[in-house]
């Protein structure tokens, strides 16, 4: 294992202080714990105007020899992925760095068997099963950029991402275990690859054994893999070669494919991993996110590998068999560092206590939060019932975008404040910006922003390189704008307090209202529709669509019943509203723009802060919603 640690403050204010002074140094510093091919040339070379970030220039290596060869030497039989499935009657898999290596390779020398090579897209939509890591860490082995999807998006939204990226590949399962529900993968894929031209070949996991139907670029992947050796040189990359692409909710229609490369993710997210959680070696870390998003590709695939950790990977959910399942898996492996979004915290909170007790928690040293602001009664919950008051809660802040954890506290080494993230990570430079850009300093609210580069930061969008300036870069030029809202205590302390745009965070997860208003406008019966979302008990947000018909209809419930079929069909069943809303007319201003702020307080049932509402085109609107709510 590498040890990348601060363990205690003063060492902590050290590196925050040398990070100031000269981030190139500090970065160097800690690139040097990695093997490298090539040493790089050039630390950074960076125009946030441009924008243009680069980072351990002319450097080369291999992320997965970093993950996985190098531990060969100091831990083959270390247990690398501790998976536990679905149901929990079938067996917990134990796979070491070895095993892993070697399933990797040949898992990488049977997608080259099949076609793939260094640069080319591969579309991996699967269930949360061993294969799904080993699928990104076999294209990372051969250079071909991977493109996780969540495997709870519809057809629609798997063609659109395979489709925006050119995919050559698709890896598929016939289909995934989630509680007592059966997804069912290859026939959404079917449904999607017609739509894919440039999809070549389909390899499918065998997981449930469900009947599925066969089309002529479908491959087995037990058959495949049974022609594939386990020797498989890593194909040598450039430090800023793309890593992956991983898609995210914008404020249009079109999702984002965010690029990583490879020397920068790889030196940040390991780096990050440690620190935050404080990992020891032999520890059991646990995240419990999907792969299919950010936070399961760098904190538990590529941080906790890199640095030789052994990470727990679950394919449930927290629901199944019953409410306790998290801490029946915590005493069972005995999880040493737990990290867990607040939307769950919310949802098993409301269950007995006794369900957490019953379990032998004595184990959890760390525990986590991630994904949207923790509220206090969360915090606390998870605090005394899970953590029994003795372990640190690293609240983390960080964006699909950022590529890893931005602003937190580090577990039992820098001070925790219940509802704040914290402080930004040594290296990482954040400031609180004013409406018009100005730095504010103090204790103060404003507009979070950073102004140099960290190493994981994304590079562009998949093929759209001036939505990337527009998105990032222009709002408040010269800095990094996340699209988040923050307060700062008199110590320094961020406090997120939301997104100041139209991305609304349900249940964890960053949902556009554009997309969402897309999909409803699909209907042949809407004119048109807005989207906001509005404070929910578990969720965090909820989402309440607005719509228009064409036709009054004699009965709303059928045409709202097909609306969120059109949305679960679009997007996925996470963006389908909790209440959609059938009115004559929207709030627009004599310009004709929907007013969503007032949407937003008519969603929230706050009334009596809806502010003027006289100057609007059409006031009798406003009105109408309420009566009608
Ligand atoms: O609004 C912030 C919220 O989640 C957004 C990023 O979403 P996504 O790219 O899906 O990544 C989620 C996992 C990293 C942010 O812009 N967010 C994330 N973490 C926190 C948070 N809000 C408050 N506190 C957090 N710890």
């Amino acid at each position: 294992m590498i040890d990348l640690t601060y363990r205690n403050l003063e060492s902590y204010n050290q590196a925050k202080e040398k990070a100031k002074n000269n981030p190139e140094a500090f970065w160097s510093e800690i690139a040097a714990n990695f093997h490298w091919h090539k040493k790089w040339d050039t630390v950074l070379e960076y125009n946030f105007h441009k924008p243009e970030v680069k980072w351990f220039i002319g450097g080369q290596l291999n992320i997965t020899e970093n993950c996985l060869d190098r531990h060969l030497e100091t831990q083959p039989d270390q247990t690398a992925i501790l998976f536990e499935p679905n149901n929990p009657s079938e067996a917990a898999q134990h796979i070491s760095y070895k095993d892993l290596h070697s399933r990797v390779c040949r898992v990488a020398n049977m997608l080259k068997a099949n076609g793939a090579k260094k640069g080319d897209r591969i579309c991996i939509y699967m269930p949360m099963v061993p294969e799904l890591a080993i699928a990104v860490l076999a294209c990372a082995r051969i250079g071909a950029i991977h493109s996780v999807v969540f495997a709870g998006f519809s057809a629609a939204a798997l063609a659109a991402r395979i489709n925006d990226a050119s995919c050559s590949m698709l890896l598929t399962a016939d289909g995934g275990y989630r509680g007592d529900k059966v997804t069912p993968l290859k026939d959404i894929a079917d449904e999607a690859l017609k739509k894919c031209p440039t999809v070549n070949c389909s390899i499918v996991l065998k997981r449930t054994g469900q009947a599925i139907s066969w089309n002529t670029k479908d491959v087995w992947w037990h058959e495949a893999i049974e022609k594939a050796d386990d020797h498989c040189p890593a194909e040598i990359m450039d430090s800023e070669d793309p890593l992956f692409i991983l898609y995210t909710s914008g404020s249009t229609g079109k999702p984002k494919g965010m690029v990583h490369t490879c020397g920068g993710y790889m030196v940040y997210t390991a780096y990050s991993f440690q620190n935050v959680f404080q990992y020891n070696k032999g520890d059991i870390y646990w995240c419990t996110a999907d792969i299919g998003w950010i936070t399961g590709h760098s904190y538990i695939v590529y941080g906790p590998l890199a640095v030789g950790a052994t990470t727990l990977m679950f394919e449930g959910v927290p629901s199944y068999p019953d409410f306790d399942r998290f801490w029946e898996v915590c005493a069972k492996h005995k999880v040493n560092q737990f990290y867990t979004a607040p939307t769950a915290i919310r949802a098993l909170e409301k269950h007995p206590v006794a369900l957490v007790n019953k379990h032998d928690l004595s184990s959890l040293k760390v525990l986590g939060s991630v994904g949207e602001p923790i509220n206090a009664e969360a915090w606390h919950w998870y605090d005394d019932h899970v953590g029994k008051n003795k372990c640190p809660i690293v609240d983390t802040w960080w964006q699909t975008e950022t590529g890893g954890i931005l602003i937190t506290s580090l577990a039992g080494v820098t001070p925790q404040k219940p509802t704040y993230a914290t402080l930004p990570m040594p290296g990482v430079q954040a400031v609180l910006l004013d409406n018009d850009g100005n730095e504010l300093s103090g204790e103060q609210e404003g507009i979070l922003a950073i102004k140099h580069p960290w190493p994981s930061i994304a590079r562009t969008i998949w093929g759209d390189h001036e939505r990337y300036k527009n998105v990032y870069f222009s709002a408040y030029p010269g800095y990094y704008f996340p699209g988040d809202g923050a307060l700062r205590d008199t110590e320094g302390n961020y406090r997120i307090t939301g997104r100041v745009d139209d991305v609304v965070i349900v249940s964890g997860h960053n949902l556009g209202t554009a997309p969402i208003e897309n999909a409803l406008d699909e209907h042949e019966n809407i004119v048109e529709s807005a989207v906001v979302g509005f404070p929910h008990d578990i969720k965090g947000n909820a989402l309440h669509a607005f719509v228009i018909p064409r036709e009054p209809v004699a009965d709303n419930e059928t045409l709202i019943a097909e609306l969120r079929t059109l949305v679960a069909n679009t997007i996925g069943p996470i963006a389908k509203p909790d209440r959609i809303q059938v009115v004559s007319g929207l709030p627009k201003t004599r310009s004709g723009k929907i007013m969503r702020r007032i949407l937003r307080k008519l969603a929230a049932g706050e009334y009596d802060q809806l502010g003027d509402v006289s100057t609007l085109l059409n006031p009798e609107v406003v009105e109408e919603i309420k009566r009608n709510s």
